[in-house]
C-alpha cells in the first residue's frame, strides 16, 4: 500500500469539482457522493483485489509490457491508482485513462495520460489503438443497455487487432450467508434496480463480448474475497469496504428495509458480527470476481 521508499508514486488526491458540476448519466443517476470516502473505499479495494487476483491484470501480456511499446486503456480510472501502479511496473508502456471526475490526483508518472471526459458520449481515441482495454468494477456505473449498445462496441472499436479486453468485476453474490447479510444485500439490489442498474450484470460480461463481431472466445476466472475477521487483514478490509458501500447507499437500503438511521446503525453492527463471528460460516463469495480474457487469434486473419 506505499510508504516513503515504495516503488509507486505518491498520489495526492484534489476534488475540485462539485455535485453540481458533475456529469450525470440519466439512466444510470450516481447513487452515493464520489467523496473523499469513496475515494479511500476504491484506494482500499484496489490493494484488496490485487492481492485476491494476485496481481493487477490476467492478460498474457507480462512480457510485452516489461519489453515496452505496448498501449493501454483504463475506462473510468476513478483514482488513477491501477494505472499509476501499472506504470511504475512496466515504464517502458505506455498508459491512457478516462474517467469523468476529477478525482485523479494531479500528479502523474511520465506515462500516464488522463483524459476527464464522459465515456458516454465522447470514446476520443481512432480505431485500433489499444493493445489492452482494462476495465474494473464499472458494471454499475452504466444500465445493460449502455453496455451492450455503446461500451463494449468501443472497447473493441478502439483495440488492436490481437489485443486484449479485461474486465474485472466484483459480484454481490455471498456464500453461506446468514440473515442480516442477505436481507442487506435483497436491498442492496432494489436501490440498484431502482437506480437503473442490473445487480447481476457482471455475470453476462461474457456473452456481452463475445456477441461482438470478430471476438474470441472469453476466458472466465473467478476468485473469492473473504469478508470478516476470520479472512485475516485481507477480511477485515473487505468488511470496511462493504461498510463504507452500504453508508453510500444508506437512503436507498433504508427504504427497502422499511428503517431509519438508527435501525441501520443496529442491522449494520449485527451485519459485522455476522461476517466476522460464524467461523466457517461466513464464506464467502462475496466477490464472484470474473476477469474475462479476449485474445483475438481470428482477428488478425479477419482484417
Ligand atoms: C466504481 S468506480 C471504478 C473506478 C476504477 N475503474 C477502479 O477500479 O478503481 C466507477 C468509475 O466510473 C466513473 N464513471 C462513471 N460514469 C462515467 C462516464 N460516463 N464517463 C467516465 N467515467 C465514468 C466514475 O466516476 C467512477 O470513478
Amino acid at each position: 500500500m506505499g510508504n516513503k521508499h515504495s516503488k509507486y508514486p505518491k498520489l495526492i488526491y484534489k476534488i475540485n469539482k462539485s455535485v453540481d458540476d458533475k456529469i450525470q448519466n440519466k439512466e444510470c443517476p450516481q447513487l452515493h457522493n464520489q467523496d473523499d470516502r469513496f475515494i479511500d473505499r476504491m484506494q482500499m479495494l484496489h490493494h484488496v483485489m490485487r492481492c485476491v487476483w494476485d496481481g493487477n491484470f490476467k492478460a498474457p501480456l507480462g512480457e510485452q509490457l516489461r519489453e515496452g511499446g505496448v498501449a493501454v486503456l483504463d475506462v473510468c480510472c476513478g483514482t488513477a491508482t491501477w494505472i499509476s501502479e501499472m506504470a511504475a511496473d512496466f515504464p517502458k508502456s505506455t498508459f491512457v485513462g478516462i474517467e469523468k471526475d476529477s478525482i485523479f490526483p494531479e500528479q502523474k508518472p511520465k506515462n500516464v495520460r488522463i483524459i476527464q471526459g464522459d465515456v458516454l458520449e465522447n470514446f476520443p481515441f481512432p480505431d485500433n489503438t489499444f493493445d489492452l482495454v482494462y476495465s474494473r468494477l464499472n458494471s454499475l456505473a452504466f444500465s445493460e443497455a449502455q453496455w451492450r449498445n455503446h461500451l463494449i462496441k468501443e472497447y473493441v472499436r478502439v483495440l488492436k487487432p490481437g489485443g486484449y479486453i479485461e474486465c474485472v468485476e466484483g459480484g454481490l453474490i455471498s456464500e453461506n450467508s446468514g440473515t442480516i447479510v442477505e436481507q442487506l444485500s435483497t436491498a442492496i439490489e432494489k436501490t440498484l434496480i431502482l437506480g437503473g442498474r442490473n445487480p447481476f450484470l457482471e455475470s453476462k460480461f461474457p456473452e456481452i463480448i463475445e456477441s461482438q463481431p470478430l471476438m474470441g472466445e472469453v476466458t472466465q476466472t473467478e476468485a473469492t474475497m473473504a469478508i470478516g475477521s476470520w479472512g485475516g487483514q485481507i477480511g477485515e478490509t473487505g468488511l470496511v469496504i462493504m461498510l463504507n458501500m452500504m453508508s453510500g447507499l444508506k437512503k436507498g437500503i433504508m427504504h427497502h428495509m422499511k428503517i431509519n438511521e438508527k435501525g441501520l446503525e443496529r442491522v449494520l453492527e449485527d451485519y459485522k458480527i455476522e461476517w466476522s463471528g460464524c467461523g466457517t460460516g461466513c464464506f464467502g463469495n462475496a466477490w464472484k470476481g470474473s476477469c474475462p480474457e479476449v485474445q483475438n487469434s481470428t482477428w488478425q486473419n479477419d482484417m
